[in-house]
Formats: structure tokens, C-alpha cells, sequence
């Protein structure tokens, strides 16, 4: 065995390992790899949002320079209808497959050519006609097609008596919350570059779990899932949008097939907006009810969301109202409304993010109508165990996170009264937020050669979508041999690395590193043995204990400042501080990173993002980047993001879930000091000039 030359490099600051590469260019994502002979998809989707396809008329396109040929529901391979996601079976991977439009932005045809710009040109020459038949994009709660959603991430929760409580608070908050559709808007659009050699196919593709990739597109081909390899080795970002199967693999593959050929595919910005999936709106009822001294009685939290017949999802907006704060009785019922969209996927902090923005809304103004500090009242619900479930708390450092937040904010000298503070014609407010997100882990397999020369090759099927997994992984692995990480040399971002859990659901270091760990231990049992090389591979599959023993969560408190002109409406948000508690940080300075791009992604949700569609037609009307803002380095101030010390005992390493954390809680935090500044609350996501702005007599009690 080596030296460790390099002890403890879990909890060491590092550069991410592949930073050299990425701003030198030479890091190679899916749009860019080498390939001979290749061909080049476009798409051409649909304009309306439901119908049939009348007639597709490619002559024009057939004669024109370069194009091998164009796919559509006539001539392409057929594919498994029982293939699918988590869930089930998903009609929005049924690409070409029949004459049916089932949401604006489904793809009808794929033209190839010899060059991306010939394809373009072959794909703007086809002549598709549309029967159209009416669309219902008309989402609310009440929706007529309503229904109860999907327990399949658990029960709902139904404790104590909600309406005898609520009679019996000193005072009730019963308000309705929305958030718009949102886009993931990671940099690099989805692409892939795919061929088939001997019956088997082969992908570079811009995923977020290449394991499970591979799984759906073997079920969409029938065939074994051996005969499926790909390969994610950089990507762009991905925020949940890109954790499917996605359109441009599953189109390529099918080029692929048919030309004989390589081919590219890579999706327009507006092509990303439209035929790739979105987080789906919210529409939320929350009914919360106190004694005159704080203490919560009663929490009702009725939040819908939009999906698709096509495919089961869940955005489950409703967990945070079983795990924050104890109340006499807690209710949720979460509704899934089913529209004519592309189905929606998890985004950022799905559920926790728009259902914490009702939640943490909902009791900012429980304070505010008993004029106790929220950061008091928040202190005074805290639950000794799981409201809801009963089981004991893994680690939940919530209230260091509370305490130490504030003291760093200054948060004590806050005069909680709105509208008190001006700068001029500004309004000054601050607000808070609170928030967890369920952490735990997955099955993933992972295997450690020590080589001859006495290095270590770590294989696992992690993604790293700009996270950093390589980089901590890298320091997992070596701690975990006892070695300096110069000596383990990581390998990442393919299908046949084997079994793992892709990065999402902020489980995805946890999965990897336990299987890592577990190797490491194996491979230190047999060293004994002089020989090399020499490989551990194992499977946690079946190590992992699944008992519901414990509640496990990561937990946040959001500070935040914002300034507003009322003569404008314009929220500037001035500082922005999250403390966090998440397990054992394995490297500060990508654990900071990753949190403070949850922040403004939050921020972002507050008050920027939103998708635009045109009733008429149904069709997003502001799918890009011009018309679709994502906060830029302009509207991001001074956010400062740290943690508090956290160590999970269900994990062997101590490590618990970090990313979605960063995100959820933020947007709470902006509305409620908005609140602060102006008096007026802001229940509608996102916090839009129009919204804010106020007569030019700002005295006006009805100002709206
Ligand atoms: Mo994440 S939104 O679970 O990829």
C-alpha cells in the first residue's frame, strides 16, 4: 500500500479536477466529439398543441443538397410504447411513432444531411399541415380533471383534526399561492452524437445519468440493456432537464439506424424550451393556523400542479409540510392536473421549491398578523421528531443554521414593521426563509483497480453535470484507500462503468461514494495479496437498508435584502446569505459553489423566470434567451452561502445531499422581504414590475 501522502483530502478546498480542460477548450461534450462520416439531424416540431398530423410534404426538402433523407411517423423504426421513466410508461419518448400532436413542440420529423446547416435548410423546406383540435391549457386547482396525485414518494399526511384547529387559532392565514412554468435553461442545449456498430448503439450524450439512459433507450429498441453504451463525460448543466431520455438520443438512434450512419443531433435553444421538459406550474392553497403566542395548531397545504396524460409525474410540493415545523394537525393533498403539455420533470428542487415558496410565504404571514418576529416564530415550532411520521430526526442542524444566519445577517436589529426603512425613492425590506429537502441514498456499483504501478483506477457511473463529481469523488476515493488523490485516477460518465443512480434528486454523491467506500474497503481486504493489478467491485444494492427508520434531510435558512421602487416596480435584491446544513462537506470550495448557484437560481425563480405562453395557439411565446430572463451577473448581488457543522449518521461517511438545498427556500426569502419593503405581499411567482408597481400615490391602502 502507498503512503498517504495527501491525508484528509475529504474537506479540503479543490479546484475542479477538470477546470483546465473546460477553459482550454479541450473538454469534448456531446455536440463536439470527433466523429467520420457523420450525418446531421434537425428537428421540425409541432406548432399546436393538439391535433394530428394532415400531411407531411418532404419533395422539396428530398432535392435539395447534402439531405439523406427525412424520418417521420411514416418511415421510422418503431419503438416499445411500454418504454418509459420511473414511473411507467412515457408517451413523450414515442417520438414519430404515429400521427398524433399531444403538445406544441412535439417533434413530427427529422431531416439529415451531410451538414447541420443543409439539415436546417431541409427542415425549414418541409411542408407539415395540422388537423388542430382544441387545446385545454387552463390550469388551475379546480380544473374539472383534477385528481388526487401519485403517493408513489409517500403517504399524504392527515394528523389531528385541521378545521377544529383552525377554529380554535387566534389567528388563521389562508392564502393562495402560484408559480409559473419555469425552464431548466441549463448553457449547453440537449445534444447527441450516436451510431450503431454490430447491433449495438453507441451515444455521446448531454445527460445527467448515462446508467439510466442507457436503461430506457434499450427498452425503447427492445433490446438488451448490454447492447447500449453511453457516454456523458462532460455536460453542461442540467438542473433535471436533463435527466431523461431525451429527444435528441432517442431521434439520433433512429437516424442511426436508418442512414447507416453517425449522426448528430443537437437541439436550437428554442427547440430546448419547446420539445424538452419544464418544471410545471403551481396553484397552492395554504391554511395555517396559530395560538397568540405562536404556536402553530394546524397546517393545511393544498398545492396542484399541471402534467401530462402521457406520463405519470409527481411535483411534490408537499413534503416540507410534514418535516419543518410540529403542529396539533397537518394535512396535505397534493393534485395533478393533466393537460395538453410535454410532461413535465423535476427541476431545480422540484416540489420543495415552489411548495417552500407557499409554505414559507404562508408563515411570514402568520408572523406578520401576530407581530412576532418570524425568525421567533420559526424558532418556537421546531419538532423534537417527525411531525407527521413520528420518526426520529436523522441529523437536522435546522436551528444552527436559523440561529447562525441571523447572527451573520445582523437579522437582531431588524425592526419588523413594513415599509419603515427608505433610501431615497427606495424601499428597503429584509425577509427569511427556511427549508429542508429529502436526502438519502441509491443503489450504484463501483470498482477499484490498484494497478501495477501503484496507482488506483476508480470506476463509477457518476455524471458530473458542473457540479464537480469527478473532483469529489476523487477525494472520496482516496480517503477512503488511505492515499493522496494524486494516486487515484477517476473514471465517470458511462453506461458501462455500471449500475448507478444519476445526478439528481441531490443523492447522487451519497449513491456514488457509498458504493466507492464499500470498494475501497474490499480492495484493502485483498491487498494482502502482492499481486497486481487487483479489482473490487461492488454492488450496494443490496447494503443499502431501505427501513423508513429516520427522517434524513438537508436544511437551509435564506436571509435576504431587497430594495424596490415603487415608481417602477423594479425589486433589486441587495444581499442574499444561506447558512446550510448538509452532512459533512466534502470539498468547502464546490460545496459553497454549488449552493450559491442554488441561490440565484432561486432568486432567479423570484423574480425573472417564466414561461410565456399564447393561448391561442398554446406555444411558449418567450422560448429563449431574449425573452426568457435567467438572472444574470446584473441582477446577482453579494450572496454569501456557508455551512454549519453536519454530520449524518446514516451515512458511512457522513455525507448527506447538497444542490437542491441551495435552490429551494430562496424565493420565500425574496417575497417576504418585498413584504418587508413595501407591505404588500407577493403571492404570485414571479415578482414582476407590473406586480410591484404602484399608483403614483404610494400612501393608497388598496395600492395594487
Ligand atoms: Mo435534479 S432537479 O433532481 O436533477
Amino acid at each position: 500500500m502507498s503512503t498517504n501522502l495527501d491525508p484528509g483530502a475529504v474537506g479540503a478546498p479543490r479546484p475542479r479536477i477538470e477546470g483546465p480542460l473546460k477553459v482550454t477548450g479541450v473538454a469534448r461534450y456531446a455536440a463536439d466529439v470527433p466523429m467520420p462520416d457523420l450525418a446531421h439531424g434537425w428537428l421540425v416540431t409541432a406548432p399546436i398543441s393538439r391535433g394530428r398530423i394532415r400531411d407531411i410534404d418532404a419533395s422539396t426538402a428530398l432535392g435539395m443538397p447534402g439531405v439523406l433523407g427525412v424520418l417521420d411517423h411514416r418511415n421510422a423504426p418503431r419503438l416499445n410504447p411500454r418504454a418509459g421513466n420511473y414511473f411507467g410508461p412515457d408517451g413523450s419518448m414515442q417520438l414519430l411513432q404515429d400521427d398524433v400532436i399531444p403538445y406544441a413542440g412535439r417533434p413530427v420529423a427529422l431531416a439529415v444531411a451531410e451538414t447541420p446547416e443543409q439539415a436546417r435548410a431541409a427542415a425549414a423546406a418541409l411542408r407539415v399541415t395540422y388537423d388542430v383540435e382544441p387545446h385545454d391549457l387552463d390550469f388551475s386547482l379546480e380544473h374539472p380533471a383534477a385528481r388526487p396525485a401519485s403517493t408513489a414518494f409517500g403517504p399524504e399526511a392527515d394528523t389531528g383534526d385541521v378545521d377544529a384547529e383552525l377554529s380554535a387559532s387566534a389567528v388563521v392565514v389562508d392564502e393562495r399561492y402560484r408559480t409559473p412554468e419555469e425552464s431548466h435553461s441549463a448553457l449547453e442545449p440537449h445534444a447527441a452524437t450516436v451510431w450503431w456498430d454490430g447491433g449495438q448503439v453507441y451515444a455521446v450524450d448531454a445527460n445527467q445519468g448515462a446508467f439510466s439512459v442507457a436503461e430506457v433507450l434499450a427498452a425503447l429498441w427492445s433490446i438488451d440493456r448490454e447492447r447500449v453504451h453511453i457516454r456523458a463525460e462532460h455536460v453542461g448543466g442540467g438542473f433535471g432537464g436533463k435527466g431523461a431520455c431525451g429527444p435528441q438520443v432517442i431521434l439520433g438512434s433512429m437516424a442511426s439506424a436508418r442512414f447507416g450512419r453517425p449522426v448528430r443531433v443537437v437541439l436550437t435553444r428554442a427547440q430546448v424550451f419547446e420539445a424538452t421538459a419544464s418544471r410545471p406550474p403551481t396553484d397552492q392553497l395554504v391554511r395555517i393556523g396559530a395560538d397568540a403566542d405562536g404556536r402553530l395548531r394546524a397546517i393545511h397545504h393544498r398545492p396542484a400542479y399541471a402534467l401530462s396524460p402521457l406520463a405519470e409525474y409527481i411535483e411534490w410540493c408537499t413534503e416540507q409540510a410534514k418535516i419543518l415545523y410540529s403542529a396539533s394537525a397537518i394535512r396535505t393533498q397534493l393534485t395533478a392536473v393533466p393537460l395538453d403539455i410535454l410532461p413535465p420533470a423535476s427541476m431545480r428542487g422540484p416540489g420543495a421549491t415552489p411548495g417552500s415558496f407557499a409554505l414559507e410565504s404562508a408563515i411570514d404571514e402568520v408572523a406578520e398578523r401576530l407581530d412576532i418576529d418570524p425568525l421567533e416564530l420559526r424558532l418556537r415550532n421546531q419538532p423534537t421528531v417527525g411531525p407527521v411520521s413520528g420518526l426520529p430526526f436523522s441529523s437536522r442542524r435546522l436551528v444552527s443554521c436559523l440561529r447562525e444566519g441571523a447572527r451573520r445577517f445582523g437579522w437582531a436589529t431588524r425592526d419588523r414593521r413594513p415599509r419603515g426603512r427608505r433610501e431615497g425613492p427606495l424601499l428597503i425590506g429584509t425577509g427569511m426563509a427556511t427549508t429542508s429537502f429529502g436526502a438519502g441514498v441509491f443503489p450504484s456499483t463501483a470498482s477499484i483497480t490498484a494497478e501495477a504501478d501503484g496507482t488506483f483506477t476508480v470506476s463509477v457511473g457518476a455524471s458530473d453535470i458542473g457540479t464537480g463529481a469527478r473532483t469529489v469523488l476523487t477525494a472520496v476515493a482516496a480517503d477512503a484507500l488511505g492515499v493522496g488523490t494524486e494516486l487515484v485516477r477517476i473514471r465517470i460518465g458511462d453506461s458501462d462503468l455500471g449500475m448507478a443512480w444519476g445526478a439528481g434528486g441531490s443523492r447522487g454523491t451519497t449513491s456514488w461514494s457509498f458504493a466507492i467506500t464499500e470498494a475501497a474497503r474490499k480492495l484493502r481486504e485483498n491487498l494482502g495479496d502482492p499481486a497486481r493489478p487487483v479489482t473490487a467491485t461492488v454492488d450496494t444494492t443490496t447494503m443499502i437498508d431501505y427501513r423508513p427508520g429516520r427522517e434524513r434531510q438537508t436544511y437551509s435558512a435564506v436571509f435576504a435584502e431587497v430594495t424596490v421602487d415603487p415608481s417602477t416596480g423594479e425589486v433589486r435584491v441587495r444581499r442574499l446569505l444561506g447558512m446550510f446544513a448538509v452532512g459533512r462537506v466534502i470539498n468547502p470550495l464546490l460545496a459553497r459553489s454549488q449552493v450559491i448557484g442554488g441561490m440565484i437560481m432561486g432568486l432567479s425563480m423570484a423574480l425573472h423566470e417564466e414561461n410565456v405562453r399564447d393561448p391561442r395557439t398554446g406555444r411558449q411565446t418567450n422560448g429563449d434567451f431574449a425573452g426568457y430572463h435567467v438572472a444574470a451577473h446584473a441582477d446577482v448581488p453579494d450572496v454569501e452561502a456557508d455551512f454549519v457543522p453536519d454530520y449524518e449518521p446514516q451515512d458511512p461517511s457522513g455525507f448527506n445531499g447538497l444542490g437542491e438545498i441551495g435552490t429551494a427556500g430562496t424565493a420565500a426569502a425574496i417575497a417576504n422581504a418585498v413584504w418587508h419593503a413595501t407591505g404588500t405581499r407577493q403571492r404570485i411567482l414571479p415578482i414582476r414590475l407590473d406586480r410591484v408597481l404602484e399608483p403614483a400615490d404610494p400612501g393608497t391602502p388598496d395600492a395594487a
